[in-house]
Formats: structure tokens, sequence, C-alpha cells
């Protein structure tokens, strides 16, 4: 069943234009009926311009508290017809009534192999630490930050010597790839969730037919 989108961002939204491309190259079995962001000017809005998508900005400076904010998010997106919430580097936090109103029907992105380096500054935090892998990981939302059930995660080297800003480019690369493909399986039903596992159904396939819900990139050298 076709997916009814609204995706909630801040900032540049490259993760938003991937989901518009995947939509429009009929990878992806959704429709996006709003972006809604809370930074005036966002790049976001840019590209929802571009893709003809509605595209609301609501500042936060003009609501008297969080919950009044989030209540105005929930208006538009009903609104809209949206019944699944994708957040796409959006930087404010949820209320509880926000994800009542969409229960196991809001999915985030972020910059790191969850459940490390939660937050904001993932790639910093990764380079900073010296892990050898990094990625990103879309995870269902719950009420903890960056801490409900994952659907997939992508590994990338950390590279010898580079920036946290040229590996969370590299990360970015993958987060346009698992993105689309985390909503696709939602569209289509797939996934289930069983404490905090989350599989994809049908689970009775052979296992060496098991689609993989990770993304390892780049394979080792040949011979490895
Ligand atoms: C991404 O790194 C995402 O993982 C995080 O915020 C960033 C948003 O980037 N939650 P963009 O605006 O989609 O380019």
């Amino acid at each position: 069943m076709s997916l009814k989108l609204a995706i909630l961002a801040s900032g540049n939204g490259s993760n938003a234009q991937a989901i518009f491309a995947a939509v429009s190259r009929g990878s992806l079995d959704a429709e996006v009926r709003l972006v809604l962001c809370n930074q005036p000017g966002a790049g976001v809005l840019d590209h929802a311009a571009l893709a003809g998508i509605p595209a609301q900005c609501l500042d936060g400076a003009e609501y008297s508290s969080r919950e009044a904010y989030d209540l105005a998010l929930i208006e538009a997106i009903r609104a809209s017809g949206a019944d699944v919430v994708a957040l796409a580097g959006y930087m404010r936090l949820l209320t509880p009534a926000f994800l009542e109103a969409f229960p196991g029907r809001i999915l985030n992105i972020h910059p790191a192999v969850l459940p490390s380096f939660k937050g904001v500054r993932g790639a910093e935090q990764a380079v900073a630490y010296g892990v050898k892998i990094s990625g990103c990981s879309v995870h269902f939302v719950s009420q903890g930050m960056d801490e409900g059930p994952l659907i997939i995660q992508a590994a990338v080297p950390v590279i010898q010597g580079e920036s946290a800003q040229e590996l969370q480019n590299r990360i970015h690369v993958l987060e346009h790839r698992i993105y689309p493909q985390a909503l696709h399986w939602l569209a289509q039903d797939r996934l289930s969730l069983s404490g905090r596992s989350v599989s994809l159904v049908p689970a009775d396939l052979p296992k060496a037919e098991q689609p993989p819900m990770t993304l390892i990139w780049p394979p080792l050298e040949q011979g490895f």
C-alpha cells in the first residue's frame, strides 16, 4: 500500500531529496504529501519547491510551548492526509503527544551506527573516539532520543586521517540509500516488530534468501 508521507526536516534536506527521487523513479511506493520545516530559509524548502511538493515552515518562536507547536504539526500532517512521518534531519525533540498521534509510524535517520553516538554530532564523535566503522541507522522513533527499534543500518570504514566532515559526507551517501529502502519496506507492510527487534516478513524464506537489513560498503579487497 502506498505510503502517505510527511517529511519533517530542519536543514539542507538531502535525505528528503533522496526520498523524492526514490518516489519519482518508482523504487519507493509512497506519495510525499507534505514537507514541514522549523527553520525559515532551510534548503529542504527549496528541494520541496523544485519537486512540486507542498511545504510549510512553522516557526517555533510563534508558539507558546513545545506542545502547542507539535499540535500544529499534527494538524498540518492530518490535513495533508499523511499517516507516516519521516524525520530527516529534524532538529527539535518531539513531544509525547506527537508520538502518540502516529504510533509505530514515525521513522528517523541517524548518522551513526546506533546505539553508538546518539545525539547531534555522530560523525564528529566517531572520529574523536577512533572507531574503525561508522555509518547510519534508520529506526522507529520512541520516547528516548535515537533509541527506537532499528530497521536498517549501513556501515562505512572510517578512513585514517579524514575529517569528521569527510566521514559525514560518505555516511550521507548511504543515508540516501537506506532511508528510502526502510520506507519502502514499511509501504509493503513487511516490517514486523517483536520487542525491540524488527524483522522482514515473510520470515520463513530460507536464510540464504533473506534480504539483508544492512548495507556494508565498500566490500573487502578481492581475495578476502
Ligand atoms: C543527516 O545526517 C541525518 O542522518 C541527520 O540529520 C542529517 C540531515 O541531513 N538526522 P540532510 O538535511 O538530509 O542533508
